[in-house]
């Protein structure tokens, strides 16, 4: 787990890097920027606060930024604001020679945490011999380089949000059941859209070690959800949009596919991240929107289409904590540690780990 793996990878940031004004944040981040010039390369997901996302070099969401990783042959760095699963996957998608950062090694994701590589493989051995060779793993990419690889040594690929479908008719194409991990909403939510009735679905429940939500008979189950979630979008419910509704029935809500399966179904449209900014970019002006994912892209999303009413679907804050902790100070003492020549912040995958998690992810690069 990557909350294990702190203290033995990230020094405490030194006091010189605190309360200095916003203005010295920003000509120090654009100051080593300059100096390391192409060596360079910032990476930004779309849930990064405003003051960082500002110096990114691409944005993007998971797959995207994915993709940009794995064309990026020149940078010698590649800072990655964004979560750890996130910096793993572009260590993994670029060269030896290249070194990934994470201003904030503290930057995990919750839901990729909930699932390890000692209960996968538990949960393999009561899979497999429940039942039998039918079934191919598919992890989303919110998951450690370990799942990855796991994944990758057992046939399976990885997905996102945007592809999770494309990803799901290809695996089927190769065995008869999915084990889907680590979000059992989008895994859920995913196949319910390719027509998968609930009855053949179970939730695998990496806890306790048994199927929960057994709707349907075990033979005829195809997709085995993993026990998992993201703690931001869960806090999205069908009350929220219920009200809304209420109270203004042109507003149109828009969610991400990891909020649970009664909110996606109640809402008018769900997507990546990517997704919903083109959505919001096409819509026509007068536009009102209630959109179910995390706090920094609404905010962002409202302040660049100001003849649009847009505000988030629920009426409490939802910040992704972690996604947060990339702040202008962390970002600045990694580029200023880096143009004094010291690498700090490192995401580094083992050889046989990236070998197979490579295969996985490459699979769904391939796939689409
Ligand atoms: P996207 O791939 O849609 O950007 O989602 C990433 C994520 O972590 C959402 O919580
Ligand atoms: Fe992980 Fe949820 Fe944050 Fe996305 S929003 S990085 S899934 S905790």
């Amino acid at each position: 787990m990557i909350r294990d793996m702190i203290p033995t990878v990230q020094k405490p940031m030194p006091d010189i890097y605190r309360n200095r004004s916003d203005q010295e944040y920003d000509e120090g981040i654009a100051q080593a920027k300059k100096r390391l010039g192409k060596d360079l390369v910032i990476m930004g997901h779309h849930y990064q606060r405003d003051d960082v996302i500002r110096f990114a070099d691409f944005t993007g969401d998971s797959l995207e930024l994915a993709r940009i990783a794995e064309k990026q042959k020149r940078a010698q760095y590649i800072v990655f604001c964004g979560v750890h699963f996130m910096a793993e996957s572009a260590d993994i998608l670029t060269g030896e020679e290249q070194a990934v950062i994470l201003p904030d090694m503290k930057a995990g994701c919750s839901m990729a945490d909930m699932a390890d590589l000692e209960e996968l493989e538990e949960a393999w051995d009561v899979i497999q011999e429940e039942l039998g060779d039918t079934v191919i793993p598919v992890t989303y990419v919110n998951s450690t380089a370990a799942i990855k690889a796991f994944v990758g040594r057992h046939g399976g690929t990885t997905c996102t949000s945007t592809n999770a479908k494309g990803v799901l008719e290809w695996a089927f194409t190769r065995k008869k059941r999915i084990l889907f991990l680590p979000d059992q909403h989008l895994g859920r939510n995913t196949a319910y859209a390719m027509g998968i009735p609930l009855e053949q679905m179970a939730v695998w429940n990496q806890v306790e070690g048994v199927w929960e939500e057994e709707k349907g008979p075990k033979e005829d189950w195809r997709v085995l959800l993993w026990k998992g979630h993201c703690s931001v979008h869960t806090k999205f419910t069908l009350d929220q949009i219920e009200k809304i509704r209420k109270q203004d029935p042109k507003t149109r809500v828009i969610v991400h596919p990891e909020c649970t399966f009664d909110v996606v179904q109640a809402s008018d449209d769900n997507g990546s991240t990517s997704y919903i900014i083109r959505r919001i970019q096409e819509a026509p002006s007068g536009s009102k929107w209630a959109v179910g994912t995390e706090v920094n892209l609404v905010q962002r999303l409202a302040h660049q289409h100001p003849d649009q009413e847009i505000r988030l679907l629920s009426e409490t804050m939802c910040p992704c904590l972690t996604m947060n902790r990339i702040d202008r100070p962390h970002l600045l003492w990694t580029l200023e540690s880096l143009v004094e020549g010291r690498i700090i912040n490192q995401v580094s995958v083992d050889e046989d780990t990236t070998h197979w998690a490579k295969t996985a992810l490459d699979r769904m690069l391939s796939i689409g």
